[in-house]
């Protein structure tokens, strides 16, 4: 009952209602060999596939001379709606000019790094990366068990780049299953495109036929984006300044002007006076622009502890969001954003990455299999 099928048409974890946990990793590619980047994509879709059912990686009474197929810590666990989305990045094509996979007629003219915004202090050790695997579930320790092993299943292929976990309020704190708030105490991903709705995930995720090379259709872009919150400059700021950050109330979440948080934005509603009601320089008024592009965010909080620089929480957003084209949905948004959003003031975005999440696989296919 808590399975999510790995196989499809699409990879899961892209439409999937978000679970209350995500362990995202980067890794980078050691090999040099086309054939042993196949065997690695074979490899993760049948440990991924049994992964999701909450099965262990092959079998458990294998050689006591040998270490165990699986690592172990999800033994007995269910598969909490594991799902697993693996993605690569425009560096799997090509690296310091070099065509790394014979790949570079296939890299999609949309698959390159994302310009540098103003304001972007992005550092090395959260960005980039020639794969990346998404692995949410309802549970941290099935998350981890997951990219723990997909790992490890790369040993000699691949490794680690960067990794970050995060998590959103769990369904069990909020039995109603309401929008998660974020770190800042906003309800945080309440328009969104219907996951529901075919039309709209083909208009706003889905890359489709004519968009680029036949072998990401039915794929998805992942734009991440590690953004760090600074939560005790927040903390010290007036209620009222915080909602026109956002140009929406904190406790119910409505639109400056409106009742409900699901009540439409009316961005061009104005106050008796004259004046905007939604504040020009707010972030959903600059997100929303003039509601023509439309990304499916779906993004979780982290908090890594202290950071050692400052001494302050190192705690944020792990921005995630799915479109079906980067230059059309996400730069756009993002150009606006950084030139004149309130929200700048107590943000940063340290970390950032573009991946093309493959299209999904049958029982028997692979992950990956139209690319190579
Ligand atoms: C809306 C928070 C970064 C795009 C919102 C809302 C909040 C929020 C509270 C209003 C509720 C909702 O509709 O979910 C944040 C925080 C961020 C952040 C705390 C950084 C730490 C970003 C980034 C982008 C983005 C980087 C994309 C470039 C959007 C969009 C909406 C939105 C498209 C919906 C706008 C609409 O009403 O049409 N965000 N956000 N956000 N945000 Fe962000």
């Amino acid at each position: 009952k808590d399975v999510v099928s790995f196989y499809g048409k699409h990879q899961s974890g892209i439409t999937t209602k978000p679970q209350n946990h995500v362990y995202f990793a980067a890794l980078d590619v050691t090999t040099s060999s086309k054939d042993d980047l196949i065997s690695l994509f074979k490899e993760w879709t049948y440990a991924a596939a049994s992964m999701s059912e909450g099965k262990p990686i092959g079998e458990l009474t294998s050689n006591e001379f040998l270490p165990p197929k699986d690592t172990g810590e999800a033994e007995g666990l269910s598969a909490s709606n594991l799902t697993i989305t693996f993605g690569v990045g425009p560096s799997l094509f090509v690296k310091d000019n070099q065509d790394r996979f014979g790949l570079k007629l296939k890299q999609p003219k949309e698959l390159v790094d994302l310009p540098a915004f103003s304001l972007d202090a992005l550092e090395e050790e959260w960005t980039g990366g020639d794969l990346c695997i998404q692995a949410c579930a309802d549970d941290m320790q099935v998350a981890f068990h997951a990219v723990r092993n997909l790992i490890r299943i790369a040993r000699g292929k691949a490794v680690l780049r960067w990794a970050q976990p995060g998590f959103q309020r769990t369904k069990q704190a909020d039995a109603k299953e309401g929008t998660p708030r974020n770190l800042f105490g906003f309800k945080d991903g309440t328009v969104n495109p219907d996951v529901k709705s075919e039309k709209q995930m083909n208009e706003h995720v889905w890359v489709q036929p004519g968009d680029g090379p036949n072998w990401l259709q039915n794929g998805s872009y992942l734009v991440v984006r590690r953004i760090q919150m600074f939560i005790e400059v927040w903390d010290r700021t007036n209620l009222k300044e915080q909602e026109n950050t956002f140009g929406r109330y904190r406790d119910t979440g409505a639109p400056f002007g409106q009742k409900n948080e699901f009540d439409k934005l009316d961005i061009h509603h104005k106050q008796p006076n004259g004046e905007d009601t939604i504040p020009v320089d707010s972030h959903v008024r600059l997100s929303h622009g003039d509601g023509s592009q439309q990304i499916l965010r779906r993004g979780y909080s982290y908090s890594n502890g202290m950071d050692l620089k400052t001494g302050s929480f190192d705690a944020g957003l792990l921005f995630l969001s799915f479109q079906r084209s980067p230059s059309k949905q996400f730069i756009p948004i993002q150009k606006r954003l950084s030139s004149m959003d309130k929200l700048n003031e107590y943000i940063s975005h340290r970390g950032s990455a573009l991946f093309a999440c493959l299209p999904g696989t049958k029982n028997g296919g692979f992950i990956g299999e139209t690319l190579f």
